[in-house]
This record gives C-alpha cells, sequence and structure tokens, in this order.
C-alpha cells in the first residue's frame, strides 16, 4: 500500500501465471553440433523479411518490413522434422540446405500481393524454410489450408474424415507424404502384387509407404534398427521384416521371405518363373554401401530402383552400367520443390485429397516443445531423439500459443493460476470484456469461465 496525501493506493495488478512470451527461434550459430542450436528471443515481424524483399525487383523503401509479392507469413504451430534437418545441423548434408526446418503447420497473419490460396487465419500445412521460429515468411505455393479450413481456396468439407487434423499432425505430412507419392505412384507406379522393399520402415517415409503399399494390394518387406521398431512395423500388418543395419542378415532373410512368399502365393508357377519372383519389384532406398548393394542385388530384372537417399549413392551411368535393366531414380523432393513450387502447389492439393477420402491418415507424432522448460521436451531434445534414431513415425516440435485450446500449465503454474482467479474474480460474478473476440479478449474469456 502507498499513502500520498489523502489516497491510499494499493496494487491491483497481480503477475501471470502464464508464462506469456514473445517471439522465439531456434538459432544455429554453426553447423556441426545439435548443441549449437539455442533459443532465442526474435523479432516480431521477422527482420529476413527485408532480405527476402531485396531480392524482389519490385522492391522500393516502402516495402519495408512488408512481405514480398506471393509470400505469407505464418504464425508457426508445430514443424515436423525430417532426418535431412539433422544432417543439416550436424554438418553432414551435402551442399548448402539454408536453416534447418521445412515441415510446417502454421497460421497465416499476413499475405503478400498477389496471394490467392491462402488467407489471414487460415490454418495451412506446407513447407516454410526455416521455420523453427514463432514467425516466418514462406512462398505461398508452399502451403495449402488444412482439411476443413475456412478458406474458399479450400476444397475440403467440415464433415471430411481429415476435419481434426492436429496442428502436429498436419506438420508431419508434407515432405513424407511428398516423397512417397512421386517415389511410389508417380515413377515407381507400385501396383497390386508388386513386392515392395521399405527400408527404415518405421520412420516418417517407411510408414507413408507402407500404407501406400498397402492401399494399392503391394507386399512390404520392410527393414528396420531395433526389435521394438520391427514389433512396431508389425503391428502395421507388416510379416516380412528384417534388419537395417547388417547387410549380410539382411540379405539371408529377405531371401528367406521372398521363397515363403512366393510359395504362398505363386503354388502352380514352373521352376523359372519362381526363381523370378525370388526377388522385389521395387526398393525404396535410403541406405548407403552395403545395404545398398544387397538391396540391388535383390531386386528382380526390370526392377525399380528408387534411390532416396544423398551420400554414396550410384550415378545414373554407374546404375546403367552395372544394372541395364533396372529403372533408376535419385529423387530430390527439396531440389523439385526449389526449382517448381507450383508444382508442390499441386502436391498438397493432392495430399489433401487423399487425407479427404481417407486414402492417407497422418503417421504417430512424438512432440517436443520448443518453449519447454525441461530439457527432456525440448527442441534440442527433439534433435537428439531423432539423431539417435529412436522414433517411430515423426518427431514434431511444438510452438504452442497460450490462445491455444490445448494450451498446457505444469502443475505449479495451474495452481498458481487458479489462486490468481479466485483472488482476482468472484464466482457467480458478471464481467465485461472488450474487445472480446480478439485474441487477447478469447484468452481472458476462457481463463475467467475455467
Ligand atoms: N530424397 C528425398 O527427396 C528424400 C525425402 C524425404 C526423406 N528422404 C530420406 O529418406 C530417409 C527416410 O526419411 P525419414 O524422414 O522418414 O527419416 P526416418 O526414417 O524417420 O529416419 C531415418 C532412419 O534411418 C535409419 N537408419 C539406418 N541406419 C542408420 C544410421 N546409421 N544412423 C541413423 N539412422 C539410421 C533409422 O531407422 P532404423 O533404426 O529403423 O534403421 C532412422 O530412423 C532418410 O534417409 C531421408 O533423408 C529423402
Amino acid at each position: 500500500v502507498a499513502v500520498r496525501g489523502e489516497h491510499v493506493y494499493a496494487a491491483r495488478l497481480a503477475k501471470s501465471a502464464i508464462a506469456a512470451r514473445g517471439a522465439v527461434e531456434l538459432h544455429l550459430s554453426e553447423r556441426g553440433a545439435i548443441s549449437n542450436l539455442k533459443l532465442r528471443p526474435c523479432a516480431y515481424p521477422p527482420l529476413d523479411l527485408d532480405e527476402k524483399n531485396s531480392s524482389s525487383s519490385r522492391a522500393n523503401d516502402a516495402d519495408k518490413g512488408k512481405l514480398p509479392p506471393g509470400a505469407c507469413l505464418l504464425r508457426v504451430r508445430a514443424v515436423g522434422l525430417n532426418f535431412r534437418d539433422v544432417l543439416n545441423v550436424m554438418g553432414l548434408y551435402p551442399g548448402d540446405p539454408g536453416a534447418p526446418g521445412g515441415d510446417c503447420c502454421g497460421t497465416v497473419v499476413s499475405v503478400g500481393s498477389g496471394v490467392d490460396n491462402v488467407r489471414v487465419g487460415d490454418d495451412v500445412f506446407g513447407l516454410a524454410p526455416g521455420c523453427l521460429q514463432s514467425y516466418v515468411a514462406t512462398d505461398a505455393r508452399l502451403v495449402h489450408p488444412l482439411p476443413g479450413s475456412s478458406s474458399p481456396s479450400s476444397s475440403s468439407s467440415s464433415s471430411s474424415r481429415a476435419s481434426v487434423l492436429l496442428h502436429e499432425q498436419a506438420a508431419a505430412l508434407p515432405v513424407i507424404t511428398a516423397t512417397v507419392q512421386v517415389a511410389l505412384v508417380d515413377l515407381a507406379r507400385v501396383k497390386a502384387g508388386d513386392r515392395v522393399l521399405v527400408h527404415a520402415a518405421s520412420g516418417g517415409v517407411g510408414m507413408a509407404a507402407i500404407q501406400l503399399c498397402h492401399t494399392v494390394g503391394a507386399t512390404v518387406f520392410g527393414t528396420v534398427g531395433s526389435d521394438a521398431k520391427k514389433a512396431f512395423v508389425r503391428s502395421l500388418g507388416v510379416k516380412y521384416i528384417t534388419t537395417s543395419r547388417d547387410a549380410a542378415a539382411f540379405e539371408t532373410d529377405m531371401n528367406t521371405f521372398l521363397s515363403q512368399h512366393n510359395h504362398n502365393t505363386n503354388r502352380d508357377q514352373d521352376s523359372q518363373q519362381g526363381a523370378a519372383n525370388n526377388k522385389v519389384d521395387v526398393v525404396l532406398n535410403s541406405l548407403p554401401g552395403a545395404m545398398l548393394e544387397a538391396s540391388l542385388r535383390l531386386l528382380g530384372h526390370g526392377g525399380r530402383f528408387m534411390e532416396l537417399g544423398k551420400r554414396g549413392i550410384y550415378s545414373p551411368a554407374q546404375m546403367r552400367r552395372c544394372r541395364p535393366d533396372v529403372t533408376y531414380e535419385a529423387i530430390a523432393v527439396d531440389h523439385m520443390v526449389e526449382s517448381d513450387p507450383a508444382w508442390f502447389q499441386t502436391m498438397l492439393k493432392r495430399i489433401t485429397r487423399l487425407l479427404e477420402t481417407g486414402f492417407i491418415t497422418p503417421p504417430p507424432t512424438h512432440a517436443f516443445d520448443m518453449t519447454s522448460a525441461s530439457g527432456k521436451h525440448d527442441a534440442l531434445a527433439a534433435f537428439r531423439f531423432m539423431q539417435r534414431a529412436q522414433h517411430m513415425g515423426k518427431v514434431v516440435i511444438r510452438l504452442p500459443s497460450i490462445a491455444d485450446n490445448n494450451y498446457r500449465l505444469s502443475g505449479r503454474q495451474q495452481t498458481d493460476n487458479n489462486e490468481a482467479r479466485q483472488s482476482l474474480t468472484r464466482g457467480g460474478g458478471t464481467y465485461v470484456v472488450t474487445g472480446g473476440l480478439g485474441g487477447l479478449g478469447l484468452v481472458v474469456a476462457r481463463w475467467l469461465v475455467v
């Protein structure tokens, strides 16, 4: 209490128990170690907008701090990690992959001129390079409204099967689904009866590939790195699973599996046909060295070899020399996106349709929180978890907002929060919240009634 002349002043403001903070970014000081990633406050709007503007031919002083034409600014909600991000941070990705973070789900907070596929307020998913931060600007062609979003550009209806997609589920989808659609649908043209070898089958790409193969009626032969992953992939309905870490054991197991499968499915064929059937039709490869060589030996005449790896892979000429019969594709979705963003917009629409019709469902996610105070659940823990290849499905980093319905308070925060509410409000009282439909108004209203 402060006494000033005849006036007595009492403190009317109390500190909120909710640790609201401003925009943050996961900054990478230099490549080489995960510990080089540091969470730090960042500017809003992002400072690199001016950098992006300066590359636009229409930029002038009036454009400072504005979005470039064709871009949109997202409040990032969740980031799906890819193995590429781990390699990027470790400095093991060939070339310059840019800042880590690509797969993203967020809410559009502003749009540049000429953008008509998304509008402010839409929840969108897609790619936003360098999205490990609260706000990121991206080419609007690289994002699309989530199924069930309000945008007129979204073909979805609120009754669609995918309308309850969580932010982290949406962030898990873009790269893995696009990769599998390109590799197995567009290039390998996987069909019913095909035998498809899927390496790292319990990862994001692996799970999406299994789903696709099962939908079209192809048989999956999967590889994994541990017994826990084996049990997981078996639970997805895959019968033939072997190791991703021991090339000799892999090849032996695969030969056994293929003759079992051959025996079960083609009892009436002659022996020549039988030998041809002891091979796979398609390889979805991401493993180098002896695993690659063994996979190639297991691929039948005229088979399709879809290479997803970056290091230690065959050049097309090398493959032509050693297996001229094989269709070989070294796929780089990141380069495809960079050289043709409009193609990726078409791909996002395709993914949305596949979700709406139930042809694909998001993989299980293992979620970490960007601003978690616990070292076990923060963004660095997410990178380390993926680096150790402990995950099954997708690793996702959430950037929750206190305005989110599912924002979680810690036990201590919950107690403080309840005490603050009791001391400041009267049970059964009536309160007027001005500007109640704004972000802060909604948070206050929810706080009053919870
Ligand atoms: N070219 C493209 O356009 C493109 C696009 C997307 C992904 N990819 C590549 O496709 C692969 C799968 O992608 P993803 O995002 O779904 O990754 P992921 O499968 O979730 O993670 C990579 C997996 O590789 C396996 N692995 C095998 N040997 C390993 C080793 N020595 N150290 C660490 N991991 C090892 C691990 O599974 P196990 O423990 O089961 O062996 C690990 O979980 C990755 O190599 C990725 O870079 C390429």
